[in-house]
């Protein structure tokens, strides 16, 4: 089985991105071959400052490294190492019909946020798809919010096998239902674009004040709490045990406990868990070239691999070959 997914380098980790991507793309590194990488291109279609970019596909290499991504498994590399990405995309252009992109949500979310839509963003899921189909991907892991695009890349690739003739492998979203959204700090869905990120690499005081700022009602000390829906709940199930999240939930239950209590608990737990983390980046960080190699052997092995994928797809089309 081959396994494929790509992050962007738009921003600093949070814990939606970890437990809702990244954990689950470093589990299924022992179920199969994977190629994860780093989607620089699409985040140029929003920053246009190009030394933060460099330092960004910095930081989320190490991200990913240091949370489990073992270069020994799983090819990883930069998206734009392999320039013949815009290549397929282009043939793939051919196959998609503009309607399909316009219902695109998180294109429509981007207007309705007053982004001016240019053809970048518009093109955004069939570089997706050209970035999956060009290493035959079977499971592709992603958030809830990615679902749509996986959609978007069956439907493209279906229209291109049935216009060219047999070509792609059709892929499936791997998207695990625990953690299909995690709730921020204000209890929507937590995302860069709403400021409700807890960062999984904040330095202790800045992580602390993130967990201590999580929105809660004003039931008083004495009063049972409402469990439904409680954001603090939902991060406790990701890092402690059963046991001890049953135990916070018979206690808000109950009553007599403040939600500061649940939030500092909630915090040692977060804080310990993403400990070994945090020191691996570290010591990655210290180690430049060798993050330069990891990328550039990976980056060697996705290009060779790409290579027979795009002269299968000029084939079909009948440019060369
Ligand atoms: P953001 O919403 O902060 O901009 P991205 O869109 O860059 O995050 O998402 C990167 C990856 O992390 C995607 O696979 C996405 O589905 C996943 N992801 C982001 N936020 C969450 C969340 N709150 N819950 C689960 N998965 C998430
Ligand atoms: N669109 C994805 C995101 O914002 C990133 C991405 C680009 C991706 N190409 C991909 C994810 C291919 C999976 C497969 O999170």
């Amino acid at each position: 089985m081959r396994i494929l997914s790509g992050i962007q380098p738009s921003g600093t980790l949070h814990l939606g991105n970890y437990f809702g991507m990244m954990q689950p793309a470093v589990e299924l590194q022992r179920q199969g071959e994977c190629y994860y990488f780093i989607a620089d291109y699409h985040a140029l279609t929003t920053s246009s400052e190009s030394a933060l970019l460099r330092e960004r596909v910095r930081g989320v290499a190490l991200d990913f490294l240091a949370c489990g991504l073992d270069p020994a498994r799983t090819v990883f590399f930069r998206q734009s190492a392999v320039p013949e990405v815009h290549e397929l995309a282009w043939y793939l252009s051919i196959v998609t019909p503009v309607g399909l992109l316009e219902r695109c949500h998180s294109y429509k979310d981007k207007l309705a946020k007053g982004f001016s839509p240019n053809n970048g963003l518009f093109a955004y899921p069939v570089l997706m798809a050209a970035d999956i189909l060009l290493y035959d991907a079977d499971r592709v892991p992603v958030g809830k919010d990615q679902k749509q695009h996986l959609e978007v890349t069956r439907d493209i690739a279906a229209k291109f096998n049935e216009t060219f003739g047999e070509t792609f492998r059709i892929p499936e979203a791997a998207i695990r239902e625990e953690t299909a959204v995690l709730p921020g700090l204000d209890g929507q869905k937590m995302s860069k674009s709403y400021h409700n990120t807890i960062e999984i690499f904040a330095p202790e005081k800045e992580f602390r004040k993130k967990v201590m700022s999580i929105k809660t009602d004003s039931t008083p000390v004495a009063e049972p709490k409402p469990i439904a829906d409680s954001a603090i709940l939902a991060l406790a199930r990701c890092v402690a045990g059963a046991a001890e999240v049953d135990a916070m939930m018979a206690s808000m239950r109950q009553g007599g406990r403040g939600y500061g209590d649940y939030k500092q608990q909630l915090f040692e737990w977060l804080w310990h868990y993403f400990a070994p983390m945090r020191a691996r980046r570290a010591e990655l960080a210290a180690q430049p070239r060798l993050v330069d190699e990891i990328l550039a052997a990976g980056e060697a092995a996705a290009r060779r691999y790409a290579l027979t994928v795009v002269a299968r797809a000029r084939k079909a089309v009948g440019i060369r070959g």
